[in-house]
């Protein structure tokens, strides 16, 4: 008998070309599962999977492509879906693949509103399938080792964090929403280093190239957390230069400075305040002063490929359960921020963030 988790791709545009690649190298690698049908209205883009997946180093690969995500689901054979469709669909097809028995991992942000958002977490629960969300940041090693930094306490308490998310696109994006698009993963990293949501929002945001109403190509967003900690967010698709996706807490004793794209973390911090221990982890940079007489360390962090990994904790946790990394309720979470630095946008003032809108 067939052993193998039987998974679905549901997507097959930028994103879902990814995961369907690194499915597959999965399966050829561990036989841990089999990427059975990978899913597109579009012909075209599932031809290009096709040919990517043709490749010899996927031998063991021989997927069903389809066009049609409802037929697919009646497969009684199939395990698991992971949806990279376009936002708006999220919630209707993770609700079919659950109606259908389905686990799923579902790409950010979980829906376009935290009421379905939280239809889908019930749900799940209801009939007892695993289901994550997309935030495939909890997976990178960068931000891991800021975490473990923090938890060691040597940076003392934090402040206050700034994090850029810029990037230049070519083409900018039509009938999709910065805020929503881009935000849950920043989001997301503050309540993953902060083990926290905020309590206050507020944002602004234009559009400078489309000029159109209500369809901001940058925005700044400012969060208030418990315990005084402030966080700003600058979101653009309109930024020349290199993608950037960078945190930066600035702390009691010191500052971390993590680009969570290249997975490098920075250290800074005075000698004068404190004595702080150099890492004991492999591959350090030897410390060396900065011209401000503060020691600064860089090291890697053993850069990983977090989409992988996020894949394989979705794999065990079908296989095993146990605690989930990135469950569904911290992505109905994120969109009850979501929602609320909208309506900051939308009203042009703060906003007291109302946490979980009953379904
Ligand atoms: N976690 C991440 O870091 C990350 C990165 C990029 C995108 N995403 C998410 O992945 C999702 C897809 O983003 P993308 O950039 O790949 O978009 P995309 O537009 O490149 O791909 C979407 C695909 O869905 C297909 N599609 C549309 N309607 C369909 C339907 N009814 N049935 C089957 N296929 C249909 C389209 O033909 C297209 O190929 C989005 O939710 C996005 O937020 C996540």
């Amino acid at each position: 008998m067939d052993s193998r988790i039987k998974l679905a791709v549901f997507g097959a545009g930028y994103w879902g070309t990814k995961l369907s690649r690194e499915y597959a190298a999965i399966e050829n690698s561990t036989g841990e599962v089999k990427l059975s049908y990978v899913v597109d209205t579009s012909v075209g883009a599932l031809d290009q999977v096709k040919q990517e997946l043709s490749n010899p180093i996927y031998p063991s690969t021989d997927a069903t492509f389809s066009c049609d995500y409802s037929e697919v689901l009646e497969d009684s054979e199939l395990d698991a879906v992971h949806i990279a469709l376009p936002n708006q669909l999220h919630y209707p097809v993770a609700r079919a693949a659950m109606d259908s028995g389905k686990h799923v991992l579902l790409e950010k942000p979980i829906s376009t509103t935290s009421r379905e958002a939280f239809k889908l977490t019930r749900l799940a629960e209801e009939k007892g399938l695993v289901f994550l969300v997309g935030h495939i940041f909890r997976f990178n090693n960068a931000l891991r080792t800021v975490k473990q930094t923090l938890r060691e306490g040597r940076m003392g308490r934090i402040f206050y964090a700034n994090l850029d998310w810029a990037t230049f696109m070519e083409v900018l994006p039509k009938e999709r929403d910065i805020i929503f698009d881009l935000a849950p993963h920043p989001i997301d990293v503050l309540n993953f280093l902060l083990d926290e949501w905020p309590e206050n929002v507020d944002a602004v945001g234009d559009s400078y190239v489309q000029k159109e109403d209500n369809s901001e190509e940058m925005a700044f967003v400012h969060l208030e957390y418990p315990d005084q900690i402030l966080a700003s967010i600058y979101l653009s698709w309109i930024h020349h230069g290199l993608k950037e996706r960078s945190v930066k807490l600035v702390c009691e004793k010191g500052t971390i400075t993590c680009d969570a794209l290249r997975q490098t973390v920075k250290l800074d911090y005075d000698h004068n305040i404190n004595e702080i221990p150099v890492f004991p982890f492999d591959g350090i940079d030897p410390v060396t002063p900065n011209k401000m007489g503060s020691a600064e360390t860089s090291r890697k962090s053993g850069a990983n490929n977090t989409i992988r990994d996020m894949q394989y904790h979705f794999l065990e946790r079908i296989a095993s359960r146990g605690p989930q990394i990135n469950g569904g309720m911290i992505g109905a979470q994120t969109v009850v921020v979501l929602e609320n630095i909208t309506a900051a946008m939308r009203a042009g003032r703060k906003l007291r963030v109302q946490q979980l809108v009953s379904v």
